[in-house]
């Protein structure tokens, strides 16, 4: 089943006899120990946690990253405890180790699998090379809350885009041998509905019906396992009343009966106990129980299995037999790893940290991480020769901090290269560059440096205001209820508008904002989400056109924050709004009949459409599609037909297009949304170049999870579209018989 990992079945026979011979002399002690990680990070070993691992009392431990210390760790299980097992040593490397590279929903935007499979190879090596061999990424929960803070670890709204660019994560972290060098196992979390948490807040309760969990949320949990990701991680929520870290049909029904996972499972960060803050649990001892019962091998910081499972199997609640498939489960990875032959770790066998190669991967992805949500009269790119001068302005504009975004643990900011840095680097000797940081944080109030800011505006001849959220804004429990631009920033891009000048708005954060307030002020805008360490020389490479940008939303746009959920995959209801049955309130006649206002689904002062939509993203060219077709008008079930349409660019600038390919089944034994990605294609277009772009689909890819949870392609219409978003407007449709 394992198509990235590429173990022979012989290696693999081979392991599994070695991991039962192991199990073999293990005593009940002992294997509790390789179900139990701890928590490492200190300037020493301390001694308690030196007889643990002597004693073979921990399978694992995370956030230690000094090389010396790990090795000496490794030492000290390999060589002074009674069987010798190396450690597995964890580590949340989400978007990079030293290199830091755009947080995953940037990198997500860049619709590139080959982009990030490239940056969680430079991450595994660096991590590697500090001693860790497993990382808890990528996080492939669907997010289609931008007021949740983890949404920027995610790789999006849609199940199809983050199947494929969680897979080639994963390729990318474990390559096809565990065991190579600079390889590490990587960990698919948060296993599941996580992201679905009520009103965006962290940890909360996830309320999901059967069928789209199924037809949503498992699909790229799905697609990871079938790719042979090494782990998986169970979430902190409560999933339709029972937390999924105890959930049996989640753990144990579903990935290891159903899908036949045969990977390792990890709790999160104290989710075992926590299942009795839950209320789901008495204690801890059932907590633990729980656990067992469905299916977690091993318990991330707490020590409720290290405190109770001896006592669980002696009153024969928990049998060996369990102990033995979940300890086995530890070992395989640890064997697969190849840790038994090679437990330590020389950094001079990897490739420098922050090498040259890395920082190009990192800008390179940050480059196609940028996605162009305006260009007014091809403002951008900003031709240097032509400019005498530009401003530089806002709190982001040199923040190397702020720039690397949320979950970096090892990055470090004097690394980055800010985008003031860049731009002076790149035309500083032969253009003025008015720098002005005006606030403070992105968060301040504070006016006072508006007239400094203005003034540079005004002898300038573009401004460039780079504004945003801070890290800390986005990530784990970091969530907002008002996503608008923080602070005092509208003001200030309000502001330096009123200089008349070209205003550029480049916007680093971690999520979706609400930017409908300064798109009138701003000439182009660029969304850079939280770029990282290369994040400067990339929005500088963009800005003046030696790049140019190819990124495409992730993840819809809110107009206003009381939208979401809003995504485009959304299902039809009964009376769907349209541009002819939408009101805007304001427009409303004073007593005006309930039934006057279309009757439909939208907000009366939202319409029904969002700020931007999935998929959207402009490039240099102008791209137009035209001349859809089909190969056939009707096929059968099991036959694979071509859709093809025209790109064109007509514009004068070279342009690279991700097009898009959608569907929509008419009819279904379920519901089915009105829009479904099943493909895209990056395409390079000169001025004037048009290309026909084809897309092969088989029956198979319109399966879907019926009302009895088969999943099943139905006869019937479908409508597809070609496009370059989920608005697209070209489409056809076929017919599809048994
Ligand atoms: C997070 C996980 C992470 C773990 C270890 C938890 O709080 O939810 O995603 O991998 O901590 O740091």
């Amino acid at each position: 089943m394992s198509a990235i990992t590429n173990i022979t079945s012989t290696a693999q026979v081979s392991i599994e006899k070695r991991v039962a011979e192991l199990i073999s002399q293990m005593g009940l002690d002992e294997k509790i120990g390789q179900m139990s990680q701890l928590q490492g990070g200190g300037n020493s070993i301390p001694h308690d946690l030196a007889e643990s691992l002597r004693a073979s009392r921990v399978g694992s431990i995370l956030n230690e990253v000094n090389v010396d210390i790990i090795n000496e760790m490794q030492r000290i299980c390999v060589e002074e405890s009674r069987l010798g097992i190396p450690l597995l040593i964890g580590r949340d490397v989400i978007h990079g180790f030293k290199t830091i590279f755009p947080i995953p929903l940037g990198q997500a935007a860049s619709w590139d699998p080959d982009i990030i499979e490239a940056g969680a190879r430079v991450s595994a090596n660096e991590a590697a090379s500090a001693g860790v061999n497993w990382t808890f990424a990528p996080m492939i929960d669907i997010t289609r809350d931008p007021r949740w803070g983890r949404i920027a670890e995610s790789l999006g709204e849609d199940p199809y885009l983050c199947g494929v660019l969680g897979t080639a994560m994963v390729k990318g972290f474990q390559s096809n041998d565990l065991s190579k060098p600079g390889s590490i196992a990587a960990c698919a979390k948060h296993f599941a509905g996580y992201g679905a948490a009520e009103g965006g807040r962290d940890y909360n309760t996830a309320n999901i019906p059967e069928n789209e969990m199924r037809n949503v949320h498992l699909r790229p949990f799905k697609r990871v396992a079938e790719a042979g990701v090494a782990s998986f991680m169970s979430a902190f929520c409560d999933l339709n009343g029972v937390p999924a870290t105890g959930n049996t049909w989640l753990m144990d029904d579903l990935l290891r009966k159903e899908w036949g996972y045969q990977g390792m499972v990890v709790s999160d960060w104290e989710s075992i106990v926590e299942m009795s803050v839950h209320g789901f649990t008495h204690d801890d001892e059932e907590a633990a129980y729980e656990a067992v019962m469905a299916g977690i091998d091993m318990e991330m910081a707490s020590s409720s299995y290290h405190d109770h499972l001896e006592d669980l199997v002696a009153q024969d609640k928990v049998s060996i037999e369990q102990i033995d498939t979940m300890v086995a489960r530890v070992l395989k990875l640890k064997f697969e790893l190849g840790l038994f032959e090679k437990p330590y770790t020389d950094p001079d066998e990897h490739v420098a940290l922050l090498d040259k190669s890395a920082l190009k991967a990192a800008k390179q992805a940050a480059v196609m991480s940028c996605v162009l949500l305006k260009n007014e009269r091809h403002v951008l790119p900003l031709s240097h020769a032509d400019l005498g001068s530009v401003a530089v302005i806002g709190p982001l504009a040199d923040d190397g901090y702020e720039q690397l975004g949320t979950w970096v643990f090892d990055g470090e900011a004097q690394h980055s290269v800010t985008c003031k840095q860049a731009i002076e680097e790149m035309i500083g000797r032969t253009v003025d560059i008015n720098y002005v940081k005006a606030l403070d944080t992105t968060r301040s109030h504070n006016d006072d440096g508006f007239e400094e800011a203005v003034a540079a505006a005004n002898k300038s001849d573009a401004v460039i205001v780079v504004v945003g959220e801070e890290s800390f804004m986005s990530g784990e429990a970091h969530s907002r209820a008002d996503i608008d631009l923080p602070g005092h920033q509208a003001e200030l891009i309000k502001a330096v508008a009123s200089a008349g000048k070209p205003v550029v708005v480049v916007i680093m954060a971690g999520r979706p904002l609400t930017i409908g307030n300064i798109l009138d002020h701003a000439d182009a805008v660029l969304y850079a989400w939280h770029p990282g360490t290369m994040g400067g020389p990339a929005i500088a490479d963009l800005l003046f056109g030696i790049e140019s940008p190819s990124g495409k939303l992730p993840v819809t746009f809110p107009k206003m924050v009381g939208q979401v959920p809003i995504f485009y995959s959304h299902k039809n209801t009964g009376r769907p709004a349209t541009d002819h049955t939408c009101f805007n309130m304001e427009e409303v006649e004073p007593r005006a009949s309930q039934t006057s206002l279309g009757m439909t689904s939208f907000h009366l002062d939202a319409g029904y459409k969002p700020l931007f939509p999935f998929g959207f993203g402009l490039t240099y060219g102008d791209i137009k599609y035209v001349k859809i077709t089909t190969s056939h008008r009707s096929i059968s079930l099991g036959e694979t037909m071509d859709i093809a349409a025209d790109v064109v660019n007509t514009g004068s600038r070279a342009a690279e297009e991700i097009v898009q390919l959608y569907v929509r089944d008419l009819v279904g034994n379920v519901t089915r949304p009105v829009k479904e990605l099943r493909g895209f294609k990056r395409v390079s277009l000169k001025p004037g170049e048009r290309k026909r772009i084809s897309f092969s689909l088989h029956t198979d890819e319109l399966a879907f999870y019926n009302r009895k949870m088969e999943h099943v392609t139905e006869p019937g219409r479908f409508h597809v579209w070609i496009g370059g978003s989920s608005d697209a407007e070209l489409w056809a449709d076929f017919e599809i018989h048994s």
